[in-house]
């Protein structure tokens, strides 16, 4: 039997960060350290400004304040840790590669790759690994060789492979790592899965916690990020042929959420999926498929990816054609750049590509956010690469605190991110600043059309067939 009295967790990210407090909290015996190699972001957990973390999440900095110093500690010396720990966790970033084999289809596992060697050289005694990041198919089994096959190997050096994936979602972290639907573990050491057994039955039923081998762990994971984008594409399809036909696309989710068999859940049409994992994960099947030659089911995946991009584009195109086919000289608020509510990561967002083509028309765009920094967004929309931009020596976009000063003189509002705040706009004091024709474009439908016309401006709602 395994006595797990310390983790070590690599990656101090969006995952691995929010895991390890909620881990903390419910299990004030073990003691558990979070490490990664970048600095900033460790100071930054370790700040006393607690909303100075890393990642913005809600319920965050009350679970961190009560369990840092106490079972939580964040740390750069990764060595360290791995050599006391019983059980390291890895929750690094896995990011679709940039060059060479695979390129833009299939994850970068050097991160994981180090890890793996690193934890080869320095664990001591027995060592329970475990994958929390998402992985292609089989990467449990190059850990594994790693670790079985290093010089440093000792016959007081042991190790044991598990996969755990993580299925929670950004802005609701918190909630999902209390109360997650199930926790799967896959792996072959019955003995080592009853010790990540037990963690979690400090604070999880045992009927949640599921139990497969390693590459049905790991295939779950993709395929379950795979089929809720796949609801996103799916309902975001029909948001075009409502537009054209009269339908009202929340009229439609809602009668078809009704099915019990369909469900309510993940049916809002909006810009696209963004985040960082939906495609990277879709694309590691769509490789996995192509690899094996089931050339039909790569086909159908991909697909899910390429109706996403379309959606983005068809935004963009939407606002030029109401804004008389040009956008020079035009001022547009942008209202979001999360790719979700309640979350500060602007990975993948929708918000970037539909940015990034409203300036290359030569529109000036407003940008307001509730948490993405401006810093954030240079990263993203660096005003040094637009040199397809029109008015090259003027900046393209500026970033506004302020969201009633992002529509001072604007031509047209788009509201990329369903933040609470635009969800109660007071148009009456917008329809002082703003210039006439002044276009509301909403892509997340998220606000009342007769509250908007009345007020006399043109209204354009995705999904909604009766847009003006
Ligand atoms: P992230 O980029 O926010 O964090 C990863 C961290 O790992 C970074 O801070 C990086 O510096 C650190 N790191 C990389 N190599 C390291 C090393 N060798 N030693 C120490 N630190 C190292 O990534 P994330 O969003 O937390 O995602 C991590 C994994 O979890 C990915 O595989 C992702 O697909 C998966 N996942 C993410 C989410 C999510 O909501 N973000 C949800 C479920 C699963
Ligand atoms: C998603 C999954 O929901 C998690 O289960 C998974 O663990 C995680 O990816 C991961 O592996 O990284 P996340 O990306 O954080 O979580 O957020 P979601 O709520 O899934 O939203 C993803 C994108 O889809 C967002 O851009 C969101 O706006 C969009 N979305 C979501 C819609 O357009 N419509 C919906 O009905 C739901």
């Amino acid at each position: 039997m395994y006595l797990i009295k310390k983790i070590c967790c690599i990656g101090a990210g969006y995952v691995g960060g929010p895991t390890m407090a909620v881990f903390a909290k419910n299990c004030p015996d073990i003691e558990i350290e979070v490490v990664d190699i970048n600095q900033i972001r460790i100071n930054a957990w370790n700040s006393d400004d607690l909303t100075k973390l890393p990642v913005f999440e809600p319920g965050l900095p009350q679970i961190i304040k009560k369990v840092r110093g106490r079972n939580l500690n964040f740390s750069t010396n990764v060595s360290n840790s791995i050599r006391e720990a019983d059980m390291v966790f890895i929750s690094v970033n896995t990011p679709i590669k940039e060059k060479g084999v695979g390129a833009g289809e299939t994850s970068d596992l050097r991160w994981v790759e180090s890890c793996a060697r690193q934890i080869s050289e320095i664990a001591e005694g027995h060592t329970i690994v475990v994958e929390k990041s998402t992985l292609p198919v089989k990467t449990a089994q190059t850990i594994k060789d790693i670790l079985f096959s290093s010089n440093y190997q000792t016959s007081e050096k042991s190790f044991s492979v598990l996969s755990n994936p993580e299925f929670l979602s950004e802005g609701t972290a918190i909630r999902d790592l209390e109360e997650p639907d199930r926790v799967l573990i896959g792996g072959d050491d019955d003995e080592a899965i009853k010790a990540l057994n037990d963690i979690y039955l400090n604070w999880i039923p045992q009927e949640k916690l599921i139990f497969t081998n390693l590459w049905s762990s790991e295939l779950s994971k993709l395929t379950a990020n795979a089929f809720l984008a796949q609801r996103i594409s799916s309902i975001n399809s029909i948001s075009a042929i409502c537009e054209v036909t009269g339908a009202d696309i929340k009229d439609v989710s809602f009668a078809i959420g009704k099915d019990n068999r369909i469900g309510s859940k993940f049916l809002k049409s909006g810009p696209g999926f963004g985040g960082s994992c939906f495609k990277k994960d879709i694309l590691n099947l769509v490789y996995l498929a192509k690899f094996y030659g089931l050339n039909e089911v790569a086909g159908y995946w991909r697909k899910v990816i390429e109706i996403n991009s379309w959606q983005q584009k068809r935004i963009y195109e939407i606002v030029v054609e109401k804004l008389f086919g040009n956008l020079v000289d035009k001022k547009i608020a942008i209202l979001g750049f999360s790719f979700k509510e309640n979350t500060n990561d602007t990975r993948e967002s929708p918000a970037i590509s539909i940015c990034r083509n409203l300036i290359n028309e030569g529109a000036f765009l407003s940008i307001n956010d509730e948490k993405v920094t401006e810093e954030d967004i240079e990263k993203s929309l660096k005003k040094d690469n637009f040199v397809y931009g029109f008015n090259k020596n003027e900046p393209c976009w500026e970033f506004q605190s302020n969201l009633y000063s992002a529509f001072e003189n604007a031509h047209a509002v788009i509201i990329l991110t369903s933040w609470d705040k635009y969800k109660a706009i007071d148009w009456e004091r917008v329809s002082l600043s703003v210039k006439s024709p002044f276009w509301v474009f909403d892509t997340r439908s998220i606000l009342d059309i007769k509250n908007i016309q009345d007020l006399g401006f043109n209204f354009w709602q995705l999904g909604f067939g009766n847009n003006n």
